[in-house]
This record gives C-alpha cells, sequence and structure tokens, in this order.
C-alpha cells in the first residue's frame, strides 16, 4: 500500500491523538531522511505505521505476538505493551503489505532500540521521540541535536528514557542497553 491508501485505513482505526502522532512522526522523520540522506519514503512509511498496534488492547499483545511467532522474552511478558512495537512491523507486513526488511526493522525497534541501529532505524526512534505534539523535560535539547548529529541525538534520548525508568524504578529492555553501549563503543559521546 502506498502512504495515501495507508493513511486512508489507520484514520478508520487509530484515536485521532494516536493518527495525529503518526502524521507527526512521519513527517518527522522524512525531514530527517532529507537532512541525512536516507530514503524519503521508506522514512515515511515507517513512521506512518509504528504505531500501527499501539491500540490493541494490552490483553491482546501476548496472543497476538504468540501467533505471530514473536519471540516473547520476561521483559515483554512483564510489559507487554513494548510488544507494540514487533507486533506493529508484523501487521505492516501482513494487512499492509510492506515487505521491505528496512522498514520492518525500523518499526520493530522503535521503542526500545537495538545494536547495530541502521540510519532508518535511527530516524524513526528519534522521530518518535521528537515530533512536534511531543512535550517533555530535556526535548529541545534532542530536536537540537537531530538537526546535525544522529548518533549525538540517539545517545541523549537513549541516556533520557534509560534515567526516566531509573528514576520509576523500572525495568529496562537489554535491547536499550545494548543501543546505548553500540553508540559509546563507537566513539560516541
Ligand atoms: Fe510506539
Ligand atoms: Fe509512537
Amino acid at each position: 500500500m502506498d502512504y495515501k491508501n495507508i493513511l486512508a485505513q489507520l484514520s478508520k482505526t487509530l484515536s485521532p491523538k494516536r493518527l495525529e502522532h503518526s502524521i507527526g512522526v512521519s513527517k518527522t522523520a522524512e525531514e530527517m531522511a532529507e537532512r541525512f540522506g536516507c530514503d524519503r519514503v521508506k522514512a515515511k512509511l515507517a513512521g506512518l505505521l509504528h504505531d500501527v498496534a499501539r491500540e490493541i488492547p494490552v490483553e491482546e499483545f501476548l496472543p497476538r505476538a504468540q501467533a505471530f511467532g514473536i519471540v516473547v522474552n520476561d521483559m515483554e511478558r512483564a510489559e507487554p505493551i513494548l510488544l507494540h512495537a514487533p507486533l506493529a512491523a508484523k501487521l505492516a507486513e501482513a494487512e499492509f503489505q510492506i515487505h521491505d526488511a528496512e522498514i520492518l526493522q525500523a518499526i520493530f525497534l522503535h521503542t526500545t532500540g537495538g545494536t547495530h541501529m541502521s540510519m532508518l532505524d535511527k530516524i524513526i526512534y528519534l522521530a518518535d521521540v521528537i515530533e512536534p505534539g511531543r512535550n517533555f523535560g530535556g526535548l529541545e535539547e534532542i530536536r537540537t541535536l537531530a538537526q546535525s548529529d544522529l548518533d549525538k541525538a540517539l545517545l541523549l534520548a537513549l541516556n533520557q528514557s534509560i534515567s526516566y525508568i531509573l528514576e520509576r524504578g523500572g525495568l529496562i529492555h537489554p535491547a536499550t542497553i545494548e543501543a546505548r553501549n553500540d553508540l559509546l563503543l563507537k566513539g560516541v559521546h
């Protein structure tokens, strides 16, 4: 499906708030792709579809993930909402005929990040954090960095996310730690 058709479909299924967020992520991702020399169409589509599974009732996450053959770890069993990202990648393929592996991976990683993130993965992760509808302490610094340095912006976003979870005594997904370590090992600071 192309952007227009996907948008028409999402308008029927997502809440207005989630739809607005998804369009915001899509536009932000497209702008970032243009700035950093990534594929604009892929960025636009991945952004639009990244939260397609976000409004599935939480009790359906585990059974639907299992039905798609997604390997569920203890962390995701404890916090099934994390599964909305891998589930979105599966739905993008099954229901929206997106078969591009790069788009699907960027959707898959948008909540936790992961090791060896591609430029598209980084753009979608960051676009989700900085799209115009977002508002939280520390956001402007990430937005500013995202104008010029994708890796630095991502490191700051990951650090903020980890700090936020730590302050609340929550579980930190191993993929988020791996994403951060990966950047540090590559000399990003
Ligand atoms: Fe999400
Ligand atoms: Fe999102």
